[in-house]
C-alpha cells in the first residue's frame, strides 16, 4: 500500500521518495514501471534514471506549466518513456512527440496507438518545416536531443510556441563540447539561449540521476 500526496507541480504525486503520475491507460506498464493504486486511482512510478524530467523534478525544480489540456511539442521522443508521463500530466491536451530514429519511432508508435493524446511525427526537428502542418500553436517546448546543434534546433522550433509560453531544454554536454567541462558548456547553451530572445528561468544539474546533464527552462524574454 503507496500513500501519495501532491508534489505541488503539475499532476505530479509522491509518496515522499518517488514520484508518480496518474496512469491515462489503468493496467499498462510501459517500459516495466510499477503500478500502484492510490484511493482507487491507478499510478506510475516514474524513473529519475530514465527520465530527465523526472530527475528535473527530484531535484526540486517547480514550475512546470503542463495543465490537463496543455499542447506540449516534444523533440527527441526516443521510444516514449518521457512523453507517456507527459501524456498523463496532459490527458486532455496533445503531445506531439517529434523522433528521426525509425527503430525509437517504432515503439513510440505502439504508445501512440494506446494513448489518444500522443501525436507521434517521424522527422527530423532541425527540418520543422516537415511538421508544421500537424500543428498550430503549443505552450510548452520540451527537447531532449542530445544534440551538439541542440539550441539551434530549438531556436528553430521556437516559431509553434505562443508568446507566453515556455519550455525546458535538457543539455547533454558531452554533445556539444566533450573537452570542456559541463559548466561552461552549460553557461554557453544559456548565452545563445539569451541570444535567442529567450529568458533562462534556471539551470539545473541532473546529477545524481543523469551524469553531465542540466535542464535550462526557458521562456521568451520581455
Ligand atoms: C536522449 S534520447 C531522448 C530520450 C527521451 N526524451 C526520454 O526521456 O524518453 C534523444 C533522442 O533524440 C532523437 N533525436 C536526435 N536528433 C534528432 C532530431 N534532429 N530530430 C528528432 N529527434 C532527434 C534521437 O534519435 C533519440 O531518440
Amino acid at each position: 500500500m503507496v500513500e501519495l500526496r501532491p508534489l505541488g507541480v503539475s499532476r505530479v504525486f509522491t509518496d515522499g521518495r518517488d514520484l508518480f503520475t496518474e496512469n491515462l491507460m489503468p493496467g499498462v506498464s510501459v517500459y516495466g514501471e510499477r503500478l500502484v493504486s492510490w484511493r482507487g486511482t491507478e499510478f506510475r512510478q516514474w524513473d529519475p534514471r530514465r527520465s530527465k524530467l523526472a530527475a528535473l523534478l527530484l531535484k526540486g525544480w517547480k514550475i512546470l506549466p503542463l495543465g490537463k489540456g496543455s499542447q506540449v511539442l516534444y523533440l527527441g521522443a526516443a521510444s516514449g518513456t518521457t512523453v507517456s508521463h507527459v501524456s498523463d500530466l496532459c490527458p486532455e491536451g496533445t503531445v506531439y512527440a517529434v523522433e528521426i530514429a525509425r527503430r525509437a519511432f517504432q515503439k513510440l508508435l505502439d504508445i501512440a496507438e494506446a494513448r489518444h493524446n500522443v501525436l507521434p511525427i517521424l522527422a527530423d526537428a532541425s527540418a520543422p518545416e516537415a511538421y508544421a502542418g500537424a500543428l498550430s500553436g503549443v505552450d510548452f517546448v520540451y527537447q531532449d536531443v542530445a544534440q551538439r546543434d541542440q539550441v539551434e534546433i530549438l531556436r528553430k522550433n521556437l516559431r509553434f510556441l505562443g508568446p507566453d509560453g515556455s519550455g525546458i531544454l535538457m543539455v547533454k554536454a558531452a554533445s556539444i563540447d566533450v573537452a570542456q567541462p559541463p559548466q561552461k558548456v552549460y553557461d554557453a547553451v544559456r548565452r545563445a539561449l539569451r541570444r535567442g530572445g529567450l529568458h533562462a528561468l534556471g539551470t539545473v544539474p541532473l546529477e545524481p540521476y543523469q551524469r553531465a546533464h542540466a535542464a535550462i527552462v526557458f521562456e521568451f524574454a520581455h
